[in-house]
C-alpha cells in the first residue's frame, strides 16, 4: 500500500484543510509531517467553520487516526487550546490523535527568539507567523531541541539547560533581561496534559499501517514556494514543504509514496514579506482579497494577491512529483470579465519558462489574457454545468502543467467539491 500526499504549490494558504478533509473518508490515517501552529487550515460544513493549528485536518470525518509526525514542531500551550476547543464542539480527539515521540517543542523562549530575530532584521524582516517556527527548527538541527518523548524523563533539567542557552541569547540579541515565569507556568501546565495523549514512536506505526494495508494521506503545511530549500530564501519558513518532507518528517521510504496532490488557488497569494512576481499592487488585487476573503485565518493578516503563476506551479510541480492537480477557489474569479495567467517571466529582457533563482529582481511576469465565464459556480454539483469558459481555461492549465486537474473547489464548504476523477 502507498502513501499519499497532499501539498501547497504556491505561498501557502491553497486551502490544503478543506481538501484534506473531504478526501479523508478515502483514508484510514491522515498525518501532518511538518510545520508547526503557523499553519491555518480552515474547513468549513454544516454552517461551522474550523482553523486547525497543529491537528491534522482529518479528525471530522469517521474515525480515522490522525498523527502530528515527527517532522512537525509542537506548541504545547497552542496545541491545549486548539485540542480543547475541539473537545468542547464534541470531536473525540483522544481516541483518534496520535502524537510522534520525536517531534520537537515550542518554548516560550523560541517565541522570544523569532521576535527578536525578525526586529533585528528591521525592514528586510521575513514577517514570520511568530509562533517560534525558525527558532525550534534551528534548534532541532543544532541539536539543542527537545521532544516531545523527552517530557518522560530528566525534562526539567533539560528544559532548564535549554532556557538558559535562550534567556543569554537572548540578552546578546536585544540586551535585554526576559522574564518568562508566567508563559513557563502555563507552558508546564500544558506539558502535563500533553500525557493524556497517545505518544507514539510514529516512524514504526506509520510502517505498520503501510505494512496492515491502512491507507495514509499526508498533510502538507505551508507551501511549496515557503521550502527552506526551495522556495523564495530567505523568505521561506524553516521545514521542507516539499513532498520529500513526507519521506524526513513521518518515516516513509520513498517508494513508499503513491499519489501526490499539488493544490493550488486559481490566483495566487502571498503573506509576510519576500518576492512575488506576479503580484498585483492595483484594484484588481484588491479585489480578488475582497471576494476571496484573504486575510490569515489566524494572524488576520492581509494576504497580497495575485495573478496565477504558472513558471512556479510548473517548478513546485516538479520538485514534488505531482501526479494530481487540485484547483480552489476557481469561484473567486467568477466575476471578471477577463482573467491573466503567467505563463513564462522575462528576466533582465530575456523571456524564460524555467523558474530562476533570484526572482526578486529585473522579473517581469509575461500574460496570457483569457476571456472570464461571469457564471456564479458556488452551487455547481457536477462537471457538466461548467461554463465553456471555464472549461478551456481548466484545458489551458492542463496543457501547460502537463499533470491532470482532478478536483476542483468552487466554495469553502465541504460540499463544494468537484471530483472530476468518476466524471470524465
Ligand atoms: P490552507 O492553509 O491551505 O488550509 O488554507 P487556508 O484555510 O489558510 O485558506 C483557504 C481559505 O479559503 C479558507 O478561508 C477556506 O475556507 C477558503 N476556501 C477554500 N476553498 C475555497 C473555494 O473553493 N472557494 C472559496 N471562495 N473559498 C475557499
Ligand atoms: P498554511 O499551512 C501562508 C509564512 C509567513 C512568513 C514565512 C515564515 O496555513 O498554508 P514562519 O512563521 O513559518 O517562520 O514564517 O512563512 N507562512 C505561511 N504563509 N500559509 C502558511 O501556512 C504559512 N506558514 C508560514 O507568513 O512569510
Ligand atoms: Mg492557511
Amino acid at each position: 500500500m502507498k502513501v499519499d500526499v497532499l501539498l501547497g504549490l504556491q505561498w501557502g494558504d491553497e486551502g490544503k484543510g478543506k481538501v484534506v478533509d473531504v478526501l479523508t473518508p478515502h483514508y484510514d490515517v491522515v498525518a501532518r509531517f511538518q510545520g508547526g501552529p503557523n499553519a491555518g487550515h480552515t474547513l468549513e460544513f454544516e454552517g461551522k467553520k474550523y482553523v486547525l493549528r497543529s491537528i491534522p485536518s482529518g479528525i471530522f470525518q469517521h474515525g480515522q487516526i490522525n498523527i502530528i509526525g515527527n517532522g512537525v514542531v509542537l506548541d504545547p500551550i497552542l496545541f491545549m487550546e486548539e485540542a480543547e476547543s475541539l473537545q468542547q464542539s464534541g470531536v473525540d480527539l483522544k481516541h483518534v490523535l496520535k502524537i510522534s515521540k520525536k517531534a520537537h517543542l515550542i518554548m516560550p523562549t523560541h517565541r522570544l527568539l523569532d521576535a527578536a530575530y525578525e526586529k533585528l532584521k528591521g525592514d528586510a524582516k521575513i514577517g514570520t507567523t511568530g509562533k517560534g517556527i525558525g527558532p525550534t527548527y534551528t534548534d532541532k538541527v543544532s541539536r539543542n531541541g527537545l521532544r516531545v518523548g523527552d517530557i518522560f524523563c530528566d525534562f526539567q533539567q533539560r528544559y532548564e539547560m535549554a532556557k538558559k542557552r535562550h534567556v543569554n541569547l537572548l540578552k546578546a540579541l536585544s540586551g535585554e533581561d526576559v522574564d518568562v515565569a508566567e508563559t513557563e507556568a502555563k507552558w508546564m501546565q500544558a506539558i502535563e496534559y500533553l500525557k493524556q495523549y497517545d505518544i507514539i514512536d510514529s516512524e514504526h506505526v506509520v510502517n505498520k499501517y503501510i505494512a496492515e494495508g491502512k491507507k495514509i494521506l499526508c498533510e502538507g503545511a505551508q507551501g511549496s514556494m515557503l521550502d527552506v530549500d526551495f522556495g523564495s530564501y530567505p523568505f521561506v519558513t524553516s521545514s521542507n514543504t516539499v513532498c520529500a518532507g513526507a519521506c524526513s518528517g513521518l518515516g516513509v521510504a520513498p517508494g513508499k509514496i503513491g499519489e501526490v496532490y499539488g493544490i493550488f488557488k486559481a490566483y495566487c497569494t502571498r503573506v509576510g514579506s519576500g518576492p512575488f512576481p506576479t503580484e498585483l499592487h492595483d484594484e484588481t488585487g484588491a479585489r480578488i482579497r475582497e471576494i476571496g476573503h484573504e486575510y490569515g485565518a489566524v494572524t488576520g493578516r492581509e494576504r497580497r494577491c495575485g495573478w496565477i503563476d504558472l513558471v512556479a506551479l510548473r517548478y513546485t510541480i516538479m520538485l514534488n512529483g505531482v501526479t494530481q492537480l487540485i484547483m480552489m477557489k476557481s469561484d473567486v474569479l467568477d466575476g471578471f470579465k477577463t482573467v491573466k495567467v503567467c505563463n513564462a517571466y522575462r528576466v533582465n529582457g530575456v523571456e524564460t519558462r524555467d523558474f530562476p533563482f533570484d526572482i526578486e529582481h529585473g522579473i517581469e511576469p509575461i500574460y496570457e489574457e483569457m476571456e472570464g465565464w461571469n457564471v456564479d459556480m458556488t452551487g455547481i454539483t457536477s462537471p457538466d454545468q461548467f461554463p465553456q469558459q471555464f472549461k478551456d481555461y481548466v484545458a489551458y492549465l492542463e496543457r501547460e502543467l502537463n499533470v491532470p486537474i482532478t478536483i476542483i473547489s468552487v466554495g469553502p464548504d465541504r460540499m463544494q467539491t468537484i471530483d472530476l476523477r468518476n466524471n470524465r
